[in-house]
């Protein structure tokens, strides 16, 4: 077999895995668990999902494995954390969806749920996206309660920001469908607007369990704090609804009046790329180590294939790890910033990589990343040479640079290329992975390799020198853990992206993502001060 259909048989395979992941993530507890729900007169949550959004559109869900392998304290998966999330249409615009999965421990927090939750609202608040909550939970996951509930991440942060996003102009609205007892009342009773469905919503700070323990009244949950009780006697809510469908409505009609969005870009006409995206199951190698060909993956993802590189000359063999261009996705100009070959960021690369992401702020022109780095050159040339402050200074611009930035991961992911490629903590717009993503501090090789290094010496100064035996285990242990936590399925099960994406869906999810990302205007650069 040749390399490109080996290549492509691989991929293809890799891709029916997430396949089925995302099957037990979408459908917890299979068909009981749909006919409990019919029973108490509800759907499941993405089929009211899809009467929210605009007929014929697509909701572009988020995080779809999180919560998978968690190993919290009696429960080793959260299917979906729990939550979903994801972008839809409402009125032609763009909307954050945030639904409670009650099939899931009554739709309960856990630390993934809430982690989960907030970065929906921060995509919401840094791209300017009104909120949609479907409520339906039973609060706080109690046996972890000291994990969900004081902290400055935790519960609170949920309402701070719908306090703070309605503040802003972003509209918070509430239907509620389900319990939302104690802190989680707050969903409701903070919304802009909120919709609360007859016999299935209900609100209160303390549920008849503790009314009754505390006061002696005995109440039912719907006299206490249903839908009619905060629509009609406390004004906690705003409209009653018979039926999820009717609650649904409500919501769409609360947004029709609201001023269409457009986007802060000159975009050009959309053109599809020359190139097919099943093209990029055969040009990426199945062995994440290899070298790959940037230039023909960035062909299969532009409009036209067409990809204007800049500075395509400079230092060869060592500028040429990274290359910078401009591509179009659905007409919206992009500058890219791609690991190319091994991916191995030399000084000339760090310094072309940093002109081009300040050339880019200044012309207002949003950045892809496309991150296949396994960090940045060492030892003492590209030490004398000064990596560190090129890189340091690449890290800077990533940073600064003011335009709305994506990263996508191709392969290797590793150390300070994880910063300058503008990993989680440099704040993308959004993060998304494939199958052949590897993000962690090094590669399970070099990792295994130091910590045997300093275990061989530990050893060696007790006066207990490691066997051959004990050494290969060690090192296999290693690269066992390496492996594992570097992989796609572990990182997106604790939401260190924001979705793996099938190669055949990357062009469709990035044209959405810039699309979502240039609705607010994009701010003036402004740089701290360079080394150079
Ligand atoms: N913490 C931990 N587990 C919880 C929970 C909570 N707050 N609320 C529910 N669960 C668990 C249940 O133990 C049950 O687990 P199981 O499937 O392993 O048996 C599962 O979630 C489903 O709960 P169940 O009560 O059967 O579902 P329901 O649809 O009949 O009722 C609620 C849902 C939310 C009305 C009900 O579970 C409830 O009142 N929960 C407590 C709410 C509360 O007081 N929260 C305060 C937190 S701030």
């Amino acid at each position: 077999m040749d390399e490109r259909t080996n290549n492509r048989l691989f991929w293809q395979k890799e891709e029916e895995k997430l396949d089925e992941l995302v099957k037990k993530a979408v459908w917890p507890g299979g068909e009981k668990a749909v006919s409990r729900l019919k029973k108490q007169g509800k759907r499941p949550v993405r089929e009211l999902i899809n009467l929210l959004i605009d007929p014929g559109t697509e909701f572009y869900e988020l995080s779809r494995i999180a919560g998978f392998g968690m190993n919290y304290p009696d429960v080793e998966d959260v299917p979906c954390a729990g939550i979903v999330t994801g972008i839809g249409k409402i009125h032609g615009n763009w909307t954050m969806i945030i639904a409670n999965d009650s099939r899931v421990k009554a739709g309960t927090y856990f630390p993934i749920t809430l982690k989960k939750h907030l970065r929906a609202q921060a995509i919401a608040e840094k791209c300017g996206l009104n909120c949609v909550y479907i409520a339906d939970s039973g609060g706080a996951y109690l046996p972890m309660q000291a994990d969900v509930f004081p902290g400055e991440d935790h519960f609170g942060a949920m309402f701070y920001n719908m306090a703070r996003m309605s503040a802003k102009g972003l509209k918070q609205v509430t239907m509620s469908t389900g319990g939302n007892t104690a802190g989680g009342a707050y969903i409701v009773f903070m919304a802009c607007q909120a919709v609360m469905v007859e016999k299935l919503a209900y609100s209160f700070l303390g549920g008849p369990p503790l009314v009754k323990m505390a006061t002696g009244e005995e109440i039912t949950a719907e006299a206490l704090g249903g839908a009619d009780v905060h629509t009609r006697i406390s004004g906690g809510a705003d409209y009653f609804c018979k039926t999820q469908e009717e609650g649904i409505l409500k919501v769409r009609e609360i947004l029709s009046m609201e001023p269409v969005q457009r986007i802060h870009c000159h975009r050009f006409e959309k053109r599809p790329p020359k190139v097919p995206a099943e093209e990029i199951y055969e040009i990426l190698p199945a062995q994440v180590s290899r070298s790959v060909d940037v230039r023909a993956f960035i062909r299969a993802i532009a409009d036209d294939s067409e990809f204007i590189e800049y500075k395509r000359r400079f230092a060869p063999g060592r500028g040429e790890n990274i290359v910078t261009g401009k591509i179009r996705i659905d007409g919206i100009p992009v500058g890219v910033i791609a690991s190319n070959g091994v991916g191995i960021i030399f000084v000339e690369a760090a310094k072309k990589a940093t002109e081009w992401i300040v050339r880019c702020s200044y012309e207002k022109i949003p950045l892809l990343f496309i991150q296949n780095s396994p960090g940045y050159m060492v030892g003492s040339e590209s030490e004398h040479m000064g990596i560190g402050k090129y890189g340091a200074d690449m890290v800077r611009a990533v940073s600064c640079a003011q335009v709305p930035k994506i990263q996508l991961v191709i392969g290797p992911d590793h150390g300070a290329a994880n910063y300058g490629m503008c990993g989680r903590a440099y704040r993308p717009n959004f993060l998304f992975a494939t199958m052949r993503a590897r993000t962690s501090v090094m590669s399970g090789k070099s990792a295994a390799g130091v910590l045997l290094s300093i275990e061989k010496r530990k050893r060696a100064a007790k006066g207990k020198p490691m066997t051959k035996e004990e050494e290969d285990g060690f090192y296999k242990k290693m690269m066992d853990k390496y492996d594992r936590e570097a992989h796609p399925f572990y990182c997106g099960a604790r939401l260190l992206n924001d979705r793996i994406l099938k190669f055949s869906e990357i062009r469709k999810w990035l044209s959405m993502a810039f699309e979502v990302s240039l609705i607010k205007p994009i701010g003036e650069p402004s740089f701290g001060n360079f080394r150079f």
